[in-house]
């Protein structure tokens, strides 16, 4: 159960325990919300911005530390060039209009992806938001951007293996802990729950390694009718769950 606001600046939750660290969210549904609303799907993914900032604002209430957010996939480059461009825009308007506020708000931004195919000035903008954030330590803000789980793993895996070819590493230490120490995510602990909105119920490549034991909770909701009323509900659909990590659980007797 959620408990009511604080006057205090503490964060809302009379149990913090039951709160999860990392929130991941695939942020789908825009194009289907513009669409159902008669608009050209630019202006769902416009309105998907909005919702992403009342979002920001809303995990940092709330009090997690950490929300990864899931803005551009490797397999968007599907799309058409039009609107793969008009992404790309987007981006730029959203680190242009946000990093002042976001960074005299103590976040910090972290980009997880390949820069494989990004022009370079998105390129430049991305390692601006990370530079300009990098003292900041209130709350992480992850951005997933031209990211793919399994392109990520391979990177990871690479970087690996060319410490042990020179000799930096020893084989005995290509380790499970190894690859998760040279993902994009690193040092962000894995998500605790991943949400879905737009009524798909897949991950699409989303945190595929560190998602192993995360929470899932899909929405019904498309990603414009996204903000704190729903990241409270999920938060409760969390709260409810049981997490056993392959142990045994409360009924187990
Ligand atoms: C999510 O909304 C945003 C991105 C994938 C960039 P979509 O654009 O996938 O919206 P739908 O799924 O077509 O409605
Ligand atoms: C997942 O949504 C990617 C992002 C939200 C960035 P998609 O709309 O690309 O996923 P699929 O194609 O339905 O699996
Ligand atoms: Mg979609």
């Amino acid at each position: 159960m959620i408990a009511q606001p604080a006057s205090n600046g503490i964060p809302e939750y009379a149990d913090p325990s039951s709160l999860p660290a990392h929130v991941g969210i695939i942020m789908d549904g825009n194009g289907r919300w513009a669409t159902r609303n008669g608009l050209p799907r630019s202006m769902g993914h416009e309105r998907g911005v909005d919702a992403l900032r009342e979002t920001v604002r809303a995990a940092q209430k709330l009090g997690l530390s950490y929300l990864t957010v899931y803005s551009f996939s490797t397999e968007n480059w599907r799309r058409p060039m039009a609107e793969v461009t008009a992404l790309f825009a987007l981006l730029r308007h959203f680190i242009k209009k946000d990093l002042k506020r976001l960074k005299s708000e103590n976040v910090k931004i972290s980009v997880f992806g390949t820069r494989a195919g990004l022009p370079e000035d998105v390129c430049s903008l991305l390692d601006m938001a990370v530079e300009e954030t990098a003292g900041n330590s209130r709350f992480n803000l992850g951005i997933a951007f031209n990211y793919g789980g399994r392109e990520e793993i391979a990177r990871a895996a690479k970087q690996v293996a060319e410490k042990v070819a020179t000799g930096e590493m020893a084989i005995e230490d290509f380790t499970e802990e190894a690859i998760s120490r040279h993902l994009d995510t690193h040092p962000f602990p894995d998500p605790d729950m991943i949400i879905r909105t737009g009524q798909e119920h897949r991950l699409s490549n989303f945190l595929t390694w560190q998602g192993a034991y995360a929470e899932l909770v899909f929405m019904d909701v498309l990603w414009p009718e996204f903000g704190e009323p729903q990241l409270r509900e999920a938060l409760e659909k969390f709260g409810a769950r049981e997490r056993r990590f392959g142990g045994l659980g409360k009924e187990a007797g």
